[in-house]
């Protein structure tokens, strides 16, 4: 008894040093000073094809390699274990590669020779592997044609590692005109890293193409269409807004490899494969089997954007490869097709169904418009010869669309030559928005939460693009998605709000990582072939999202926005739809500290909510052992006349919200 006594003295006396060492600090909010609109978009997502997160990821396609167009190896992904090119297989069979005559989308398909259909096998490996879930149902696609002899039957089956059959259906081949195929099968038990083998009845020569394997439960239910566990983690960011398709992709490292919006939409199977640029990007982190199959196209991603209800915001190539790559550049002369690709692109999104691009989009089932109201011109450009470009864009697009709002760009990096360039003749240019990205240590961002306190507010618009605290440097392989990275950003995303005024989007990146295909790293959302979380920044950029209000509104200490005091961060909105009055406070230090909030200008309820995000070490994360060691607990919060007194916990983002009388 003496010895717990003694253990509480000791602690409320350690408790009170804490308090006497870093004091009380007094909050003012002022309900009634509205400071600026939050921007329905100021909280969106960065979607780009790195780290699987299209193939291999959010497209719920499960075949890689689905028609033999990997230019590397077009059997890549592909294995045949019985079969020995140095021979006449006449044990087995052997698949061979022939090229359509003339179809620039599909060149390739295989034919399989069937010698001993008690021998052969074709076997798809996926990305690696399948992840296949006990009594759930997936979907088979094939074309074939009979070429010569007599098979007549296809028998599909999930394997494991052992060859052990874990599900099967089976196909029967009627024609020697190519013939699209449906089949389904079912799995008897849940694996991560199944594969599907191929076998045949009979003999003879027999060509396959497109094949390919889809889970019956996508997102929305729709076929061929996107993995559910994950386009859900969007959802419930509510984001703002979708950019699109990158990132550097949208570059290429040359630019014969950029992204080409057209190539992308129409019948999937006419979408030219094309190796992705992240493929070698990194000799640490070598993925040479990464391709684009573009089944996610421009038209699913406007779709995606609709789904989320957030902006579509695509993103075009000014004609400049990545310029950390070739830097090749397009001669101004020659730079039409670039800009019309804009222009046309604005017609797929928003044309009427008797325009030509409207017409493919009416064709591809969305006769509505997808209410375009962004676009970007060009990544991560710098330097004149962006410049340069970017006038020919303006001109074009708002020649003939001048409601249009243009996204343009300031380069890679926050500040230095080419950053200060970029905003300088961007602003000459009365840009409209300007994406600036920060990929920076944790320091930098909760030293930067006054970033746009100085910025001009009849100046452009912000976009924070891309942005992720680096726990060891800039894409390091070692980078964590560490607690000190997601709530340094969470100080920092105070900064953005309370500039609400000059920063109108803002988006984490990159957003998604496969498990064993990731390049980069930091990345929100994990996932491997079964399983998917957020990470910490995930945990941070929801509560800010889904608190983000509709007006921002002033929240004081001794009369000084809260931006880094006893390392203290705060921003306050009002939430005309739902009456309340929301305040932000981030606690980046490892004591706990009192704060007194006083809500004045206007009476609140009594009760309210504390969200409060927490763990106790930098180092913490969440994982795929542990998904929800870092996740928000909501608690019942009172006030009395407005004033409340709170110990904000050590390393925590708190939000408080109470209900406007
Ligand atoms: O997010 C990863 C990459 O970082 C993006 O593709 C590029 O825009 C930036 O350099």
């Amino acid at each position: 008894m003496i010895q717990q006594r003694l253990k509480k003295a000791i602690g409320l006396s350690l408790m009170l040093n804490v308090f006497l060492a870093v004091g009380q600090t007094d909050l003012e909010v002022d309900i009634n000073n509205k400071i600026a609109e939050i921007q329905p978009t100021m909280y969106g997502v960065f979607f780009e094809d790195i780290n699987f997160a299209a193939d291999g990821g959010l497209y719920a396609e499960m075949i890689k390699n689905r028609s033999f167009e990997f230019t590397v190896d077009p059997f890549l992904g592909w294995i045949q274990p019985n079969s020995d090119r140095h021979s006449f297989n006449n044990n087995s069979g052997i698949g061979s590669i022939v090229k359509y005559a003339d179809n620039p989308g599909n060149t390739n398909f295989i034919r399989v020779k069937v010698n001993n259909d008690q021998g052969y096998q074709l076997i798809n490996e996926g990305f690696r592997g399948m992840g296949i879930k006990e009594g759930e149902s997936y979907n088979l696609y094939l074309s074939v044609a009979k070429h010569s002899g007599n098979v007549s039957k296809i028998k599909v089956q999930f394997i494991d590692e052992n060859n052990a059959v874990l599900g099967e259906t089976s196909v029967d081949i009627t024609s020697s005109d190519w013939t699209d195929y449906t089949a389904q099968i079912t799995a008897n038990k849940t694996l991560a890293k199944a594969k599907l083998r191929f076998t045949f009845e009979g003999t003879g020569e027999i060509d396959l193409d497109m094949i390919s394997l889809f889970p019956v439960d996508t997102w929305k239910g729709r076929e061929k269409g996107l993995r559910k566990d994950l386009v859900q983690l969007l959802y419930d960011l509510d984001p703002g807004f979708l950019r699109f398709p990158g990132g550097c992709i949208v570059e290429g490292r040359t630019l014969a490899r950029r992204y080409q919006w057209k190539k992308t939409v129409g019948p999937i199977e006419n979408r030219e494969v094309l190796v992705n640029r992240w493929n070698t990007e990194f000799s640490h982190r070598l993925t040479p089997d990464y391709y684009q199959s573009f089944g996610l196209g421009f038209f699913e991603y406007f779709q995606l954007s609709e789904d989320l209800g957030a902006e579509p915001l695509p993103i075009l190539s000014c004609g400049m490869a990545c310029q950390f790559n070739s830097g090749e550049l397009v001669p101004m002369d020659e730079l039409d097709p670039y800009v019309q690709d804009a222009i046309d692109l604005i017609e797929f999104a928003n044309g009427s169904i008797d325009t030509p691009w409207g017409k493919l989009r009416n064709e591809m089932g969305h006769p509505e418009p997808f209410n375009l109201k962004y676009i970007g011109v060009g990544n991560e450009q710098w330097g004149p010869d962006y410049i340069d470009r970017y006038k020919v864009f303006e001109q074009a697009i708002k020649a003939k669309y001048p409601d249009m709002i243009i996204v343009s760009g300031s380069g890679p990096f926050p500040d230095g030559d080419y950053f200060e360039y970029g905003m300088e003749e961007l602003k000459k240019l009365n840009a409209e928005i300007i994406d600036e990205h920060y990929y920076r240590s944790p320091e930098w961002f909760r030293e930067n939460a006054t970033r746009y306190d100085s910025y001009d507010r009849k100046g452009p618009k912000i976009f924070a693009g891309e942005y992720a605290a680096q726990s060891v440097a800039i894409a390091s392989p070692e980078n964590k998605n560490n607690w000190e990275c997601a709530f340094s950003e969470a100080a920092f995303i105070t900064g953005l709000e309370r500039n609400a005024e000059v920063v109108n989007l803002t988006s984490y990146a990159p957003l998604m990582a496969h498990e064993e295909g990731w390049q980069w790293t930091p990345d929100m959302i994990w996932f491997n072939n079964l399983q998917s979380y957020g990470t910490a920044n995930y945990q941070v950029q929801k509560l800010f999202s889904t608190n983000r209000g509709t007006d921002l509104i002033s929240v004081t200490s001794a009369g000084k926005d809260l931006t880094g005091q006893n390392e203290l961060y705060a921003s306050a909105v009002t939430d005309s739809g739902t009456n309340e009055v929301i305040v932000k406070v981030v606690n980046t230090s490892n004591q706990s500290q009192e704060v007194a909030i006083n809500l004045k200008g206007k009476k609140v309820y009594k009760k309210g909510e504390l969200i409060v995000l927490k763990s106790e070490h930098l180092e913490d994360e969440n994982s795929f052992e542990n998904p929800n060691k870092i996740v928000p607990v909501t608690a019942e919060i009172q006030n009395r006349g407005g004033k409340l007194s709170v110990e904000l916990q050590p390393y925590s983002v708190s939000v408080f919200k109470f209900k406007i009388r």
